[in-house]
């Protein structure tokens, strides 16, 4: 959606262009309020302060510059080159992108104008929810993309970094402003670092910063990590900002589980292997296959958790009873053993992940598929960052 910059604000306006004006404005204005009104009377389960975010104004404890609002945007997509966003990334690539945009957001005191919806990756979204093979509940994984707000909670992430959705209110609302404001509206930048978008009166006085973003991965503009701002925000950060719905699931699953550890297993997606030119196969996580067959984290695991717990398994594994094998010793669980909690409320994949991570973070000893962090405990000790060197898979005992 382009907006008008250059709308004037000159004060000698002729006695017919002003009542126009103003009529316009006034229409403008009563189409909004009917909106709003429409929206505030459909929503009655959404909080007032949930309202007023969504609306553009985010709640008072956040807002101490009041009329003094200025404005961030990297575009309408997260990490979506071309038109139709085929080629997107999963979520943990897609929330690296948008934390670097709310990072610098928090960089430059403005609040973020965040793309309304969140594209829903083909790859990652035909995986169905482990022990649900059924074709209805393939069916049910939307394709394309999914309302930002059916992810997040966008009250709550205002309280640390101030965010509107790109909508037509939002917008509404920059727009008039930016036509008091004339020519200090909107200033588009591409390729300018951080510093100078902040130091820099050219741009730092504009309303609305309309920064072309790395048309690639957002991710990009927060590569250069030694030269990064002071302003981090964790990696947890938008995990924990899952919309009420999904932390509410995630409590009442932690609830039922009791006292019990995770693993995360990642198979399909990341064991892709391919033939060499002699017909040998190759995979960039050579000992990935093995170490995430049950009989193998059953060995991996004896060490961090003991016989009798219970474990939740995250997994795009979709064999039916793959892990069953550890069942011998102990009490499993997976995300379709709460399927009254999550049918109702789960649309895509990306939803179920999000409670998925909820109840990893919420166990009490973890293990990951591959090791992120020095802390980490992980099934396999393939590095997880390996985009070239390709091994043949081993699946013996080394
Ligand atoms: C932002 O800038 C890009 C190109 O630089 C332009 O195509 C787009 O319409 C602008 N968006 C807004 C909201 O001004
Ligand atoms: C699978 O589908 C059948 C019929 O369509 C249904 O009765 C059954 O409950 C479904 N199972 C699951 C796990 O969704
Ligand atoms: C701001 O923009 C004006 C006009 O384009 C230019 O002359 C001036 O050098 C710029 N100021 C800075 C600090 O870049
Ligand atoms: C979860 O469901 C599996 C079958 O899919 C079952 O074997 C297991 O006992 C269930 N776990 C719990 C904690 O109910």
């Amino acid at each position: 959606m382009a907006i008008h910059p250059r709308i004037t604000g000159g004060r000698r306006q002729g006695p017919l262009p002003l009542p126009l004006k103003r009529a316009l404005l006034a229409a403008i204005t009563v189409a909004a309020a009917i909106s709003i009104l429409c929206f505030l009377s459909f929503t009655d389960t959404v909080s007032f302060t949930d309202t007023l975010s969504f609306l553009g104004f985010p709640p008072r404890d956040v807002d101490k510059r009041e009329g003094n609002r200025r404005y961030l945007y990297w575009g309408s997509r997260v990490d979506c080159p071309g038109k139709h966003c085929g080629s997107c990334a999963g979520l943990g690539h897609q929330e690296s992108s948008l934390r670097c945009a709310l990072e610098e957001a928090l960089f430059l005191d403005r609040i973020l104008v965040m793309p309304s919806k969140m594209c829903l990756s083909s790859v990652h979204n035909t995986k169905g929810t482990l022990h649900t093979s059924n074709a209805t509940s393939e069916q049910r994984w939307e394709t394309g993309s999914c309302a930002m707000e059916s992810l997040y909670d966008l009250d709550l992430m205002s309280r640390t970094v101030p965010v509107i959705l790109d909508n037509p209110r939002s917008w509404y609302e920059i727009i008039s402003r930016s036509t008091k404001l004339g020519e200090a509206g909107v200033v588009d930048v591409q390729g300018v670092s951080r510093v100078e978008l902040k130091e820099n009166p050219n741009y730092s006085s504009a309303l609305l910063i309309n920064r072309t973003a790395s048309p690639l991965a957002w991710f990009m503009e927060c590569k250069d990590r030694t030269k990064r701002s002071s302003v981090m925000l964790p990696y947890t950060f938008l995990p924990t900002m899952a919309t009420k719905k999904l932390r509410d699931a995630a409590n009442k699953m932690k609830e039922i589980l009791g006292d019990y550890d995770a693993i995360h297993v990642r198979r399909g997606d990341l064991l892709k292997n391919r033939k060499d030119r002699f017909g040998v196969e190759r995979s960039l996580h050579p000992h990935l296959d093995r170490d995430t067959r049950p009989e193998f984290i059953k060995k991996r695991i004896a060490r961090w958790i003991k016989p009798g717990r219970t474990i939740f398994i995250a997994s795009n594994e979709r064999t039916p009873s793959f892990f069953s094998p550890l069942s011998d010793r102990y009490k499993l669980a997976y995300s379709s053993n709460f399927s009254s909690i999550l049918d109702p409320i789960i649309q895509n994949n990306y939803q179920l992940f999000m409670v998925e991570r909820l109840i990893m973070q919420g166990a009490k000893t973890f293990v990951k598929t591959m090791k992120e962090f020095d802390n980490d405990l992980a099934l396999c000790d393939d590095p997880k960052k390996n985009t070239k060197d390709w091994q043949e898979p081993v699946y013996t005992d080394d």
